[in-house]
């Protein structure tokens, strides 16, 4: 009989890789998910129908290793962990996204961990790259894990520093890979214990210094770490999907790493290591006073003007504006006024958050431009609305000396008029004040996001 699994395995790859095409752009990022989600479900349809036929058991390259034998455990785990995944991403906020895909990727961290742990003490992996697998997927567990706990505000958010921090992580780092070494090269495997113990702590003491802002960054990361620890699993037990899939979370994951990072102005190593937010920043050489508007005037330099930006940010999500934003750009291109979006690359908490919500509310995608297409119009602008954003148009940035310089921003304040819907004087991530608010064409409009742009709706109706 010939066996199915590596063609079956072939063809979910590239059903995988068709996925990740799609989910590239906004507009097909939803057929992407699903398409990848199809393909994974047909691989592991058929490595469980595999298991049915004899011959190809051996394929799969973990033949005699107990898991497989476990059919009750295997559809236990599968209802149990499908039906939680289902129901807790059918019910989350879309503000808690980043802490979801946190817990969701340190469990594939822990179950590539698990699987070369199986690896390890059976006969298929007494190789290096167990190792490696196992050092890369735990790390990536229990990292994830704090980036959870601090994204869920039940540990401390800002940095965890204290003296001989890195060298101290290093060292359990070099220690615990010493000991699964060692498992190996004498294959003893009482010293994978002490192996999983301290690099299982290494992933916790590599995220502590680590603040809660900086996380998706971190997380991403642990995503790609997640995807190359996959991989190494996939070789080690000659299984081509897992390399292949594991290839691609790894690639995509280090490339969205090194956006972000890029788009903050930051290196990773400075995410990773440089502590950023543990200290705050003065006011600095901000002077002047912050001034308020009140909505029927707000709404009345809306109406006449003939363009106005929109630049959003976390606060919108937070506040969960999208709707009444999208009612205010309709409320005013009746009035002939025209609007577009200025979507900054790290507007938000993750990447695409601003894209995501817009685009959920019926915003038409032509109206949304990246931060290279529209800084140029700033200073033709009659009006720019600032939402819920802060770090993304603080031009601070453009001063040296400040914990923002040299992030690229929105130039908004270019803008003739400026109006910032803010609850209050909160600072943004970054925790530094925002100069834009005190400048003299800028406007505030203290509230809540929903309900301030609520209000201005109906006010500009009535302009
Ligand atoms: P932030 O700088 O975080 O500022 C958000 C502002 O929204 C706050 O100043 C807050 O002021 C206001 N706000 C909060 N809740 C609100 C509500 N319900 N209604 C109205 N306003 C509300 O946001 P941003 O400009 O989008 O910048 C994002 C930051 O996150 C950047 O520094 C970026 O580097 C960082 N970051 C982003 C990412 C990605 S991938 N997007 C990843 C890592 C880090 P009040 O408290 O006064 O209301």
């Amino acid at each position: 009989m010939i066996d199915f699994i590596d063609p079956v395995y072939l063809v979910a790859v590239i059903v995988f890789i068709f996925g990740l095409k799609a989910m590239s752009s906004p507009r097909t990022a939803r057929v992407g998910i699903v398409i990848a989600g199809g393909g994974m479900l047909f691989a592991v349809a058929a490595t469980i129908a595999a298991l049915f036929v004899p011959s190809t058991s051996a394929i799969l390259g973990v033949a005699g290793t107990p898991a497989l034998t476990n059919l009750v455990l295997m559809a236990a785990a599968l209802a149990i962990g499908g039906g939680l995944g289902w129901y807790a991403a059918k019910v989350v906020r879309m503000t808690a996204m980043p802490q979801m895909v946190a817990i969701y990727n340190g469990m594939g961290g822990g179950a590539a961990a698990a699987i070369a742990a199986v690896a390890l003490l059976g006969t298929s992996g007494t190789d290096g790259l167990s190792v490696a697998g196992a050092v890369i997927g735990a790390t990536s567990f229990t990292g994830s894990a704090i980036a959870f706990f601090k994204l869920q505000g039940w540990m401390r958010q800002k940095p965890i520093v204290y003296p001989g921090q890195s060298v101290s992580s290093l060292a359990v780092l070099v220690v615990g890979v010493f000991f699964g070494v060692y498992a190996v090269l004498t294959a003893t495997s009482f010293w994978l214990l002490p192996f999983f113990v301290l690099v299982l702590l290494y992933g916790v003491l590599l995220t502590l210094p680590i603040g809660g802002a900086d996380m998706p960054v971190a997380i991403s990361l642990f995503n790609a770490l997640t995807g190359i620890a996959v991989a190494m699993d996939g070789f080690s037990l000659s299984n081509d999907a897992m390399i292949v899939a594991g290839i691609l979370v790894g690639a995509a994951g280090t490339l969205l790493t090194l956006l972000m990072a890029k788009a903050m102005n930051r290196s990773v190593s400075n995410v990773l290591f440089g502590a950023f937010g543990a200290t705050e920043e003065s006011a600095g050489s901000v002077q002047g006073s912050m001034k308020t508007i009140d909505i029927d005037d707000a709404a009345s330099l809306l109406a006449y003007a003939g363009q106005v930006v929109i630049a959003p940010g976390y606060g919108m999500a937070v506040a969960q504006a999208q709707q009444k934003v999208k009612e205010l750009v309709d409320a005013l291109e009746a009035k002939g006024v025209g609007v577009k979006f200025a979507i900054h690359p790290v507007a938000g908490r993750m990447p695409g958050h601003m894209n995501v919500l817009l685009a959920e509310a019926g915003v038409p995608y032509d109206h949304l431009f990246d931060r290279d297409e529209i800084n140029a119009e700033f200073p033709a602008t009659d009006v720019v609305l600032v939402i819920g954003a802060n770090d993304v148009v603080n031009p601070a940035a453009r001063r040296e000396g400040s914990a923002l310089y040299g992030m690229p921003i929105l130039d908004v304040d270019r803008a003739h008029n400026v109006l910032v819907v803010k609850r209050g004087q909160g600072k943004g991530f970054a925790g530094i004040e925002n100069e834009l608010f005190y400048r003299d064409n800028c406007r505030m409009l203290y509230g809540d996001a929903a309900a301030v742009i609520g209000a201005l709706v109906q006010a500009v109706k009535r302009a």
